[in-house]
């Protein structure tokens, strides 16, 4: 068919002014009609998704995504459409219709019309788009959404997060924190990690330390200046044994803090290392930095000093990646805090929920909460069950005995294991381990990673293990 019997063949009449031709576009012609569609769907959609969210009625992640997301997505792709649509149109018969530009006459009342039309429909448009933008990237930026819209992979992040210090800290506050240039860096990667999730590519467990991570300085002293740090801290630890259950033995250590010694005004104690003008820089064999090849300090008085470990080879590419010691050196486990299973069940015997009196108790909730299981699923179905066996073992009388009890404990231990183990994430217990003390230093965590007496000087000064360094002696 030619074009020119096309023409004719439209019941309507073909509009002669490139006005008529948008309009044309958007009502007349099937892919206008789509555009003008897509575009009221989308606004009416986002508006219902808005007031949904605004007023709190529905608390579902999903419907922040289509709202802020998809649907402005789809607004802004159906506008694109109408002027294309009409554009189309105009290209396809412009042998019958003769070939005008745009005129806009002010004195002509449909010309009027349509002008008044077209400001208040973009007006309209700009400002939904701008208070879908403003709330969208409030959305983008919560807790919420990073915690819940990749909700399997972070499940474990977001879980240990809700229960530490800093649940009321926003994950962007760590993650991002103040800047234009960050933000724009923490969306582009932000990207690249969905896309990794939707093609199932990213690594499980999610590799630590988090290289990319913005230094600590710019975004914890948001919040915590070294400054005020002062004093000491005096903590307790509980531990029970397997022999007793019943009386458990403390240990109290006074942690010096540090900060500014007002008599000499200069900085002292565990917060030294970040303390103003002094600079500690280490260089590690590998990427968990927990092999420490060698130290550089630089202190306020200018003087500085290299300790380096003998018999640590330094692999190729290594040399030039020193580090500037920051906050996550020591405080890795900020607020994504795992528990150790010996704590939990320590912790158990102590607020009762694990009932000390039974015999052998303690053993065996280590046993049935460091079992490995499957999923979280088959926990929560055999983890009760295979305490009150384990004890039925021992003792099948002392079992129907405490069997109330054993069940209270059994359910106390399926919470700590649900609140610490992803199989399918692969988080084990110890998979993220705190630097924060000296607890793992034979495999390269804590302070004793430089603080071990092998760290020396060309003059063979060490960096100091001596117990009263960090805390007063324990007692
Ligand atoms: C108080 C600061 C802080 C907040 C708040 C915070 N994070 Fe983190 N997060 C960190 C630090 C520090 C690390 C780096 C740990 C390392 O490198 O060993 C980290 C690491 C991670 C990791 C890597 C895996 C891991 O367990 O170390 C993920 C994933 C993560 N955070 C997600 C989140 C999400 C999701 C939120 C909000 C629900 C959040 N974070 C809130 C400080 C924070
Ligand atoms: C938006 C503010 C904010 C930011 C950012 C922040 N914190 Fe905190 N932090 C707090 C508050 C508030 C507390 C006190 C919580 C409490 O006592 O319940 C706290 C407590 C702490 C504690 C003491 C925890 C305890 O067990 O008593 C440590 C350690 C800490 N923060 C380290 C960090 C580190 C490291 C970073 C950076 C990765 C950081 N914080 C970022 C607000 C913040
Ligand atoms: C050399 C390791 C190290 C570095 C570096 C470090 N801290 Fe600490 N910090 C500690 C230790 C150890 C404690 C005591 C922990 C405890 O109570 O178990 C502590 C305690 C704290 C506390 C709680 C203080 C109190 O009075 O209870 C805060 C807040 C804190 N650190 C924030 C920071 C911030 C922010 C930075 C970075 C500017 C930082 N720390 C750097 C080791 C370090
Ligand atoms: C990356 C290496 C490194 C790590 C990790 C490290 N330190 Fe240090 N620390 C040093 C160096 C280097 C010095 C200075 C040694 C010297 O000059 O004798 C030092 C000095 C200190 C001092 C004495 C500060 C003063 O002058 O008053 C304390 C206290 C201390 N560290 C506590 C800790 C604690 C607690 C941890 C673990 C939470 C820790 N350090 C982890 C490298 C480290
Ligand atoms: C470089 C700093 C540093 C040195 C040196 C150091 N400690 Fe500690 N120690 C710590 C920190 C930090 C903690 C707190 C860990 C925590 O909060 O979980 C701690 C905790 C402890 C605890 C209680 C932990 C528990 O699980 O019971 C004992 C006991 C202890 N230290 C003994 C010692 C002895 C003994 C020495 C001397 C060989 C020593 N420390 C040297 C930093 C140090």
């Amino acid at each position: 068919m030619s074009e020119q019997k096309a023409a004719d063949n439209q019941s309507d009449p073909i509009p002669h002014t490139p006005w008529g031709h948008i309009m044309h576009g958007m009502w007349r012609n099937p892919l206008g009609l789509v555009g003008v569609t897509i575009t009221t769907i989308s606004i009416a959609l986002m508006l219902v998704g808005l007031a949904l969210d605004l007023f709190g009625l529905v608390q579902n992640p999903y419907v922040g995504i289509i709202t802020y997301l998809v649907l402005p997505g789809g607004m802004v792709l159906g506008l694109a459409i109408i002027p294309l649509a009409a554009w189309l149109w105009r290209r396809k018969y412009r042998h019958v219709i003769p070939e005008k530009r745009l005129q806009i006459d002010l004195s002509n009342p449909r010309h009027q019309m349509g002008v008044l039309a077209f400001i208040f429909l973009t007006v309209i448009n700009l400002a939904i788009l701008a208070v879908v933008g403003y709330e969208g990237y409030h959305f983008t930026d919560s807790p919420y959404f990073c915690g819940m819209v990749c909700h399997k992979v972070m499940a474990p992040e977001y879980t240990a997060y809700q229960r530490s210090p800093h649940a009321r800290v926003s994950c962007v506050d760590c993650h991002i924190g103040p800047g234009a240039e960050w933000f724009v860096q923490a969306k582009l990667s932000g990207l690249r990690q969905v896309a990794a999730v939707f093609r199932d590519s990213y690594s499980r467990p999610i590799p630590v330390p988090v290289h990319q991570l913005r230094p600590a300085r710019d975004t914890c002293e948001q919040c915590h200046w070294p400054e005020k740090f002062h004093g000491k801290r005096v903590k307790e630890f509980y531990n029970f044994t397997d022999q007793n259950q019943l009386k458990p033995e403390i240990t109290e250590i006074a942690l010096h803090i540090g900060g500014r010694n007002p008599i000499t005004s200069d900085f002292e104690g565990i917060h030294w290392h970040v303390s103003h003008n002094v600079e500690v820089r280490y260089l590690a064999v590998d990427e968990q930095r927990t092999q420490i090849a060698r130290l550089k300090v630089k202190r306020p008085d200018g003087s500085q000093e290299e300790f380096v470990k003998p018999g640590l080879a330094l692999p190729e590419g290594v040399e030039g990646k020193w580090r500037l010691m920051d906050c996550i050196d020591c405080h890795n486990r900020p607020t994504h805090v795992y528990d150790k299973p010996e704590e939990r069940v320590d912790f158990g015997l102590r607020s009762k929920r694990i009932n000390p009196e039974i015999p052998g108790i303690r053993a065996d909730s280590l046993t049935a909460l460091t079992r490995a299981y499957e999923s979280r699923q088959e926990a929560e179905e055999q983890m009760v069950d295979y305490l009150l066996k384990l004890q039925a073992d021992r003792n099948p009388e002392q079992m129907r005995k405490y069997e109330r009890d054993i069940r209270t404990a059994g359910l106390y231990l399926l919470e700590t294991y649900l609140g610490n183990i992803w199989p399918e994430m692969k988080v084990e217990w110890g998979t993220y381990r705190s630097h924060l003390g000296h607890q793992d230093a034979d495999l390269g965590y804590g302070c004793f990673r430089c603080h071990d007496e092998e760290h020396e000087t060309a003059a063979g000064r060490t960096v100091s293990q001596r117990c009263d360094l960090c805390h007063d002696a324990p007692f």
